[in-house]
């Protein structure tokens, strides 16, 4: 991921993933989405990075809805390279008042299986995380990520990324 995540954290009660949906997001979506990234990192992409993305091709592009409120959304684009096909995490955020309470992981599942189900032959996923985003981090390590390297300055002066990977074939 190519920004820097607003680290804030807060408790907050458990939310019931009962009437959570995860869906394709829809153009009309795409104002909720932009709140949440405001909120989340503190260089958000701009509106229209997001209609680029949406606009394109060979990307996985899905939202969380609570109650027919956006509350959560990822991106995912494909990437080929020496003719193998290998997906990357350009985005995963959840809105500040619903964190803490599954909606991250229930993205980053279903968005896991959605690479798996739509990118052809798809062997992996990858990602970049700010070294001090611990919250994500222990996610992907969760979910059986690989830390690759570290990559200096890459947020800018001082502010490192962390590579990380999963290869399907060894935990999915
Ligand atoms: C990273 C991010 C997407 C995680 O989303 P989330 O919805 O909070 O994720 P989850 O709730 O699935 O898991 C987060 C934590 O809540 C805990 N949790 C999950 N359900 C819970 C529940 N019912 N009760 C209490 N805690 C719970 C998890 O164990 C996890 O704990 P940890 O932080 O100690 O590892 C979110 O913090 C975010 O949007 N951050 C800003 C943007 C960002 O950094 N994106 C990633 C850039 S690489």
């Amino acid at each position: 991921m190519i920004r820097n995540a607003d680290l804030s954290r807060r408790n907050r009660s458990p939310l019931s993933t009962e009437d959570l949906l995860i869906r394709n997001c829809k153009a009309g979506d795409l104002h909720a989405i932009r709140r949440i990234e405001d909120v989340s990192f503190d260089d958000p992409y701009s509106p229209m990075v997001f209609w680029a993305l949406y606009l394109s091709s060979n990307r996985i592009f899905r939202i969380a809805s609570f109650n027919s409120k956006v509350i959560g959304y990822s991106i995912a684009k494909a990437e080929t390279k020496d003719k193998e096909t290998f997906a990357h995490l350009i985005s995963l955020a959840v809105d500040p008042a619903s964190r803490k309470k599954g909606v991250g992981s229930k993205m980053l599942e279903d968005t896991i299986s959605q690479t798996k189900e739509i990118f052809q032959s798809c062997k992996g996923i990858g990602l970049e995380v700010r070294t001090d985003n611990k919250s994500a981090i222990a996610l992907y390590l969760r979910f059986g990520f690989q830390r690759t390297r570290t990559i200096p300055n890459y947020y800018g002066i001082g502010k490192d990324a962390l590579a990380m990977e999963l290869h399907y074939e060894s935990k999915w």
